[in-house]
């Protein structure tokens, strides 16, 4: 399976096996995050990879999936951080459904302490085998493709939006909206109906999540930052707000 293949056959899983995976698992997967790059290029990040039984060390929360292992994301807070964050945790699980390896964001958990080396910890991932099969296209359970975008869609950028709607979300919300343009895609987020931080950091990480999912789709385009010069959208969408990065075809 290729990563763009996960993108459709990853699933949240919440009942794992105790199979271990090998140590040539973990040195590829080390491998792969220290050759991660965030969106905001310079952003600062790190992400700690512990067993089952070191989690209550490190985490507060008691009510914890029965995986094997955790990763544990933590964040420079710059003003993307939360959507460089999940940009790579999502990069980090569609590498591993790609190994066959099953995941579950985890958003819920809470750390004991919130800022390590001026990190602030901000999402976490259970993950090893699992017995539940992986998605299959068609199975998930997501708003249909019209309702994410307004503009003119083509077979390309289809592709695109296709790959966006399956990405995952806290609680299934599926923040985002897409106006599409000649050459361009504007990224937006559903403005939090109440003011509750949690819920506003977690829809900032789907954010990331959807973007790395549209860049794996086809990385012919890239995630560009908002510019002065982009102007407002033009066909107003008062319920969201436009993110900044946006993605740009280069080819
Ligand atoms: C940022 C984020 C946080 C999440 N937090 C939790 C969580 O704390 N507990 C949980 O059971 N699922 C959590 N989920 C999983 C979502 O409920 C799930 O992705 C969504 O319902 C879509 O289902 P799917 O992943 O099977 O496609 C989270 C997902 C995301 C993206």
């Amino acid at each position: 399976m290729t990563e763009k293949d996960a993108i459709v056959a990853r699933r949240s899983v919440r009942n794992f096996s105790d199979s271990p995976l090998c140590k040539p698992f973990f040195v590829a997967l080390s491998k792969m995050i220290a050759e991660l790059k965030p969106l905001t290029a310079d952003a600062m990040f790190q992400v700690k990879v512990i067993g089952h039984d070191d989690l209550s060390k490190v985490i507060a929360s008691s009510a914890v999936p029965n995986a094997p292992y955790f990763m544990l994301f933590y964040g420079e807070e710059c003003p993307e951080y939360a959507q460089n964050i999940g940009f790579i945790a999502e990069k980090i699980v569609l590498y591993l459904t790609a190994q066959g390896v099953s995941s579950l964001f985890l958003g819920s958990l809470r750390a004991k302490e919130p800022v390590e080396d001026g990190l602030r910890y901000t999402l976490a991932i259970a993950f090893g085998k699992s017995d539940t099969p992986f998605r299959t296209a068609g199975k998930e359970t997501r708003k249909p493709l019209e309702k994410l975008f307004t503009g003119l869609i083509t077979d390309k950028t289809r592709a695109l939006m296709d790959a966006a709607r399956l990405a995952p979300s806290a609680m299934n919300l599926q923040p985002w909206f897409f106006e599409l343009d000649l050459g361009q895609i504007r990224v937006f987020r559903r403005k939090a109906l109440l003011p509750m931080a949690h819920l506003d950091l977690m829809q900032r990480i789907d954010i990331g999540i959807c973007l790395a999912n549209i860049l794996t789709a086809d990385d012919s385009w890239t995630a560009k930052r908002l510019t002065a010069l982009d102007a407002p959208s033009k066909y107003g969408i008062p319920e969201y707000v436009l993110t900044r990065p946006f993605v740009h075809h280069t080819g």
